[in-house]
């Protein structure tokens, strides 16, 4: 099966699901404060994420390009609601357009429709060093996202099996790439293991993409005739996994993506320590359903939930939320029981 091919079917299967029902947020209650001393017009969304300065905690994370017209239209409509509201953009793996030249314009559009904007260009942890600079330099990037996907390789047929070199090349490519680079998972979560292995080799931003909302052994499961069902619920729950990743590795970058549903969501996200939360499928749910208008119109609804939580708990800075009281119930507190010994 073709790359552009399989892009339009992972499409169709991660907008199968009707909505993202309950995960791991639900199992983190942030305490309720009666008094706050702050005015609304004093909130300020900007964020620090590492050197990137954002307007917004919130981005739309990794999902396509390279699929010919239709991907280029949904890059092209990301890419103005990314303008209209103010938030940064990761496009989907370039590896596609490293490889023929044609597939390119699907991912540039983006940098067209919004030449001053926050954009994170994403390759595969194959890329070699000079691919990823191509990738960045292909849409004028101001980061780059490589993602860890073993598990979705492994439930395709067509997928990669070797992975022997992906350390050493990850650590050339965050040595020598010129722009911050984000390790990030497609919904399985980045475990202390790997945060350490990460470390290591010098990276400092890490997107957790954990487990709780679009899920690949899913979408990868029902492209294949004899389905690895056993493998759907496997994963790291987003909250456990920015909890694993702190715990190890405190001054990490991290971005909360997995499942994020709304600014509360993402409020209990930068409650836990994270610097900026992506979604993905469920944005791009809203543009295919309904239309680039009810997408702009979602993410300032996404903006209001989060600032709302800033109200509550008196943070006038996106980061003042870190740290503000709050509990676990659920699978998620046996987890950290079991798991977080800081
Ligand atoms: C993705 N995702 C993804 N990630 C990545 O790094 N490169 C990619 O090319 C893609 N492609 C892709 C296509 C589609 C249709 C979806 C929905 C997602 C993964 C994405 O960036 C994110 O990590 C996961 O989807 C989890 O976030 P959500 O969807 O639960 O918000």
């Amino acid at each position: 099966m073709s790359r552009s091919k399989r892009k339009l079917e992972h499409i169709r299967h991660a907008l199968s699901r009707e909505d993202l029902g309950i995960n791991s947020f639900d199992e983190m209650e942030i305490i309720h404060q009666s008094l706050t001393d702050i005015h609304w017009d004093d909130i300020s969304l900007q964020t620090q994420l590492g050197e990137l300065t954002l307007s917004s905690p919130l981005f739309v994370n990794a999902m396509t390009g390279g699929g010919g017209e239709k991907t280029e239209a949904i890059n092209r409509d990301l890419a103005i609601a990314a303008k209209e509201t103010g938030i940064a953009l990761a496009v989907g793996s370039q590896m596609s357009a490293l490889k023929d030249e044609r597939e390119m314009k699907s991912y540039q559009v983006v940098r067209e429709e919004n030449p001053d904007g926050i954009v994170f260009a994403n390759v595969g942890s194959e890329a070699t060093l000079e691919q990823a600079k191509r990738a960045v330099d292909m849409l004028e990037a101001n980061a780059l996202q490589i993602h860890l996907n073993v598990l979705q390789e492994l439930i395709m047929p067509e997928g990669d099996r070797d992975f022997t070199t992906r350390l050493q090349q990850i650590e050339e490519i965050v040595k020598s790439v010129g722009v911050p680079v984000i390790l990030k998972e497609v919904g399985f979560g980045i475990s202390q293991e790997t945060t350490r292995q990460l470390k290591e080799i010098g990276v400092s931003y890490i997107d957790v993409g954990g487990k709780g909302g679009t899920n690949f052994s899913n979408v990868e499961n029902k492209r294949r005739k004899q389905p690895l069902e056993s493998y759907n619920g496997w994963g790291i729950p987003t909250v456990t996994s920015i909890k694993e990743v702190k715990s190890v590795f405190p001054e990490c970058n991290v971005i909360a993506s997995g499942g994020m549903r709304n600014g509360l969501d993402g409020a209990k996200s930068f409650v836990l320590g994270a610097n900026a939360f992506g979604m993905a499928g469920q944005l791009l749910r809203t543009l295919m359903k309904d239309d680039l208008e009810t997408l702009i119109k979602k993410v300032d609804h996404v903006h209001e939930e989060f600032r709302i939580a800033m109200m509550l708990l008196g943070a006038k800075e996106t980061y003042q939320l870190d740290g503000k009281p709050h509990i676990y119930t659920g699978s998620t507190k046996t987890w950290l029981e079991q798991r977080i010994t800081t």
